[in-house]
């Protein structure tokens, strides 16, 4: 398809508030774990870098491994030497960050390590001079949250101390594995913490793209009166990875793609694309749009589960051109598992804006390439102008966000093609982040961190949401686990998907996008 690289010009200088946090300590339980080293202490070193942070901060990690203050600081060094982003750093900003960073070994379900901790955090405090702020992130396998919870509940760190602002906890997904569980764990958590205090985690609303989702709909003036059932015909939202497990069968085999990528992030992304304008830009007014969306979707009847949701396993194939291994192979995997790595669901929203327009959602591992998208399908052209071609030869508009990778917003639409001949050809206008805005892409767990520290929780998903997404998943999870062994797809590693997810669109005479 011919292309228009329509790139933004020179973004105008923004004027852009930029956020400070005040002097805080942070408490990481799961210390020695990958999203830690991954993600959490790179993060840490952006901000700082990055001139966000404030002058006074500390951290100590919580863990059972035994380790002193130097094994952890020697944990940090490699960290930042596999995920830090700038190349090299002087060595008096490697201690500047290091000597931050201190360890506190035991069993965090238990009290006598709160006791403990206590005094360590108060010596800190004054040490690093940060008045007592005090931000917990629970970064350990999820059974260890409730125990952890109620500890710190129990070690009265759960308020503030005295001089202090805030007292905060965040948790990382997967929180709960159904709705039971959700709900039991929103019980504990509000049994010790008030909401304003709880930053429930999604690191795709972290992401720069999936914000600008907001700031393309309300921003701008000529999108939002052509986004409805009048002029949209369907959307379809895509997470589709090329890796496989990798080494987590552990966490997968009991989790799969349904509990794994939509009861969180696809559902997240859904609701910014669906929501309803809020009435300012303040985090509970967004937030809870996106709670209205997941009320108003329509509940799919349980005797019709299967023309609303398709999944899959995938099964040997070849990604990249190397040959791969099914999943049942995978390290970890038991021989006749029973896991979805693929799903797709349609969804319908009951409300004046969206009646009648279809959302296909899927997200899957081991599909032909590694994409995340959002894809608004326009109506056809009512009316054909230009006989003798056809209607169906013009393909309706669409504008797709672009998540990842390639980060960008593409819009498509008919063009003439030159010569005397009466003939047209889709084009496309591209915005891409990498060109417009050259190298300013924080990480989500940046700025999810930030937002924290600032306490700002527009990004994090509300009590209420998570319970109401669980209970769109729940049934789906529980009819899958009635069917017969039969009723599991195996599609091939590398292709897109299961052929019967292709019915899901293909009962309305639509199409997924190929990836
Ligand atoms: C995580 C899932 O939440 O998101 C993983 O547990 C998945 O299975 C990952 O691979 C995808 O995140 P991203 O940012 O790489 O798209």
């Amino acid at each position: 398809m011919p292309k228009a690289t329509i790139s933004c010009i020179s973004p105008q200088k923004a004027t852009c508030e930029e956020p400070q946090a005040n002097p805080f300590g942070i408490v990481i339980f799961g210390a020695s774990g990958d999203l830690t080293k991954r993600k959490l202490i790179p993060a840490l070193f952006h901000l700082m870098q990055a001139g966000l942070l404030p002058d006074h901060w500390y951290v100590v990690g919580s863990g059972r491994t035994h380790m002193d203050d130097e094994g952890f600081r020697k944990v940090v060094r490699e960290s930042l030497q596999s995920f830090r982003k700038t190349a090299s750093t002087p060595a008096s900003v490697w201690e500047k960050f290091l000597r931050r960073f201190h360890y506190l070994s035991g069993d965090s379900q238990k009290a006598k390590y709160y006791s403990l901790l206590s005094k360590r955090l108060i010596q800190l405090d004054k040490e690093h001079r940060t008045g007592g702020n005090r931000l917990f992130y629970l970064a350990t396998p999820p059974d260890l949250y409730p125990g952890i919870i109620h500890q710190l509940g129990e070690a009265g760190l759960n308020r503030p101390i005295k001089g202090a602002h805030w007292s905060r906890v965040v948790i990382e997904k997967p929180f709960g594995k159904d709705l039971a569980s959700a709900q039991a764990l929103n019980k504990k958590v509000a049994q010790v913490f008030k909401e304003n205090q709880v930053y429930r985690i999604d690191h795709y609303l972290g992401k720069e793209t999936v914000q600008n989702i907001l700031f393309f709909r309300f921003a701008n003036a000529i999108f939002e009166p052509i986004w409805n059932r009048q002029y949209i015909d369907h959307i379809q939202i895509t997470v589709a990875e090329d890796i496989g497990i990798e080494h987590r069968a552990g966490y997968y085999e009991n989790s799969g793609a349904l509990r794994d990528m939509f009861q969180n992030h696809l559902l997240q992304l859904f609701c910014l694309v669906a929501m309803e304008p809020p009435a300012n830009f303040e985090a509970d007014t967004v937030r809870e749009e996106r709670v209205k969306v997941l009320k108003s979707i329509r509940p799919i009847p349980s005797e019709k589960i299967d023309q609303f949701a398709v999944r899959g396993q995938y099964g040997v194939g070849i990604v990249d051109g190397q040959p791969v291994n099914g999943y049942r192979s995978e390290h970890g995997v038991k021989p006749d598992s029973r896991t979805e790595t693929y799903a797709a669901l349609k969804l319908h929203i009951d409300n004046w804006r969206w009646k009648g327009v279809r959302f296909y959602v899927r997200s899957g591992k081991r599909l032909a390439k590694r994409v995340a998208e959002i894809t608004v399908e326009f109506k056809w052209v009512p009316h054909l102008l230009f006989a003798p071609l056809i209607s169906e030869n013009i393909q309706p508009n669409t504008l797709v966000f672009r998540i990842q990778p390639d980060e960008g917003i593409c819009l498509t639409f008919q063009s003439k093609h030159p010569g005397p001949k009466l003939c047209m050809d889709s084009v496309t206008m591209d915005f891409s982040y990498r060109d417009s805005f050259k190298g300013i892409s924080p990480e989500a767990y940046e700025r999810l961190l930030l937002d924290c520290l600032i306490g700002d929780q527009m990004l994090f998903a509300r009590r209420d949401w998570v319970e109401l997404s669980w209970a769109i998943i729940d049934p789906i999870l529980q009819h899958w686990q009635k069917m017969p062994d039969s009723g599991l797809p195996i599609y091939e590693a590398g292709s897109q998907g299961p052929d019967e997810a292709d019915d899901l669109p293909g009962q309305d005479n639509r199409q997924w996008r190929a990836l």
